[in-house]
């Protein structure tokens, strides 16, 4: 295979992109420009972004938008939102004006334990591994001191270990299963450590342990790893107000608009193929802000869906109901946050975001996500049974358009007002840009 290279890590950066331009370009000298234009003139910034990850060639820039006046509980936020998607933040700011005149946003955290687990292999009695479980299980604890003291100092650590039985699921498959409160740290390089740590003193007791044969004492640990899935990490997001109250400039009729909000929300109650889009849209607004605040949207992502279908079939993850003239409509998700610790320190827009959020505890952070979560579901949904979704996207798309056709200011300024009062549609916008120019 001629594209094959051995070795690639060790190239510098130059090196690197000089062998990707000469094997897989064909304008060398204009994509060698266009790599080099996104690299920052700041040396020392560049290199801090080059060292995040391994291979960098340049950067990849995502516009870092902010949706202001937020009401959580009581208290005003600006959330920083970092996402390509055009309607997201102007979704996310008109549905935090809108609730801002309404009460404003509610949030509880629910719970915050976090979860990992050591996947190991037994090959013996169950009873005799319990009993050497239920003597070892102090000494996994006591063997991860070093790990867990400055955790513990501060009010967290591990809050248990159990040993669960798989075998039902696959032959010899057993689990440590740990529980762990990690405080203002997302906690995976905390959980994963202690982990590892358990599978080491599990094996090595294991070997020592009199009552077990030659088998038994070969426990074969396949993996240690914290899951993703936290469905006992949890916060709750929500808004209300009586009906009447829904009236605005977009909502003439508050009684029509609630019956068909709510109906809307109960079909992705029930029906997957809504619920994976009602949902997408919720992730939109949570994803921003995860990303802004350097927290791993990868993370909450597999987390938040595998919560959505923790009964079995993938639901929505908001609820709406109307109850004696009041409407209520609520999110509840799992989410592992942090506000110290990877990225947070390092990324000086990520410090930025996190100090426009008036350095929050992770506690406090969940409840902001919960909340972008929330209003990007209502500006969906409420656009989706009102004027339907293409009427907002399409304006925000209308600049992308133009972007595309390259079109100057004044152009912009003038196709901008053009539109207000008409459809935008691409080939519109198109027949606009040329109608202009001719
Ligand atoms: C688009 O990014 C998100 C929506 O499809 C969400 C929804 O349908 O609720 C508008």
């Amino acid at each position: 295979m001629s594209n094959m290279i051995v070795g690639f890590s060790k190239l510098s950066k130059s090196e690197k992109i000089e062998w990707l331009l000469n094997t897989y370009f064909t304008n060398i000298e204009a994509s060698r420009d266009l790599v080099k234009k996104y690299w920052n003139t700041d040396k020392k910034l560049q290199k801090l972004h080059d060292e995040f990850i391994e291979n960098t060639i340049t950067n990849y820039y995502l516009p870092l938008g902010v949706a202001p006046n937020f009401s959580i509980n009581d208290s005003l936020y600006a959330i920083p939102m970092a996402i390509e998607e055009s309607s997201v933040v102007a979704a996310a700011s008109k549905a935090s004006k809108f609730w801002l005149e309404r009460g404003g946003f509610k949030t509880k955290v629910i719970s915050t334990t976090k979860i990992g687990q050591v996947h190991f292999i037994y090959k013996g009695d169950f009873e005799k591994l319990k009993g050497f479980f239920d003597d070892v299980k102090p000494k996994l604890i006591e063997a991860s001191k070093d790990i867990t003291k400055n955790m513990e100092r501060r009010g967290g650590g591990i809050l248990d270990i159990e040993l669960r039985n798989k075998t039902n699921d696959i032959d010899n498959y057993y689990q440590l299963h740990a529980s762990f409160e990690t405080l203002d740290a997302m906690g995976a390089n905390f959980i994963n450590s202690c982990l590892e740590q358990f599978a080491s003193t599990l094996k090595n007791e294991a070997l020592k342990n009199v009552d077990f044969n030659d088998e038994e004492k070969s426990i074969d640990v396949v993996m240690s790893i914290l899951s993703n899935y936290v469905p006992n990490c949890l916060v709750r997001a929500e808004v209300s107000c009586p009906i009447k109250d829904l009236k605005s400039k977009d909502i003439p009729n508050p009684e029509i608009f609630a019956k068909k909000f709510k109906q809307a929300v109960s079909i992705a109650e029930v029906e997957p193929y809504r619920a994976v889009t009602h949902n997408k849209g919720i992730m939109n607004g949570i994803d921003a802000v995860v990303l802004a605040t350097g927290n791993d949207f990868r993370a909450v992502e597999a987390g938040v869906h595998a919560y959505a279908a923790r009964n079995g079939k993938y639901l929505s993850l908001t609820h709406c109901t109307i109850d004696n003239g009041l409407f209520k409509f609520w999110i509840e998700i799992p989410l592992a946050l942090g506000t110290v610790g990877g990225l947070t320190r390092l990324h000086p827009l990520v410090k930025f975001s996190l100090e426009l959020l008036k350095n929050p505890t992770a506690k406090e952070l969940m409840q902001i996500v919960a909340v972008a979560g929330l209003a990007q579901n209502f500006g969906a949904v409420k656009s989706l049974t009102t004027t339907g979704i293409q009427q907002g996207h399409m304006k925000m798309h209308l600049m992308n358009i133009l972007n595309q056709f390259e079109a100057t200011t004044e152009e912009k300024t003038k196709l901008v007002e053009h539109f207000k009062t008409n459809t935008v549609t691409h080939s519109a916008v198109v027949d606009a840009i040329e109608n202009l120019r001719r």
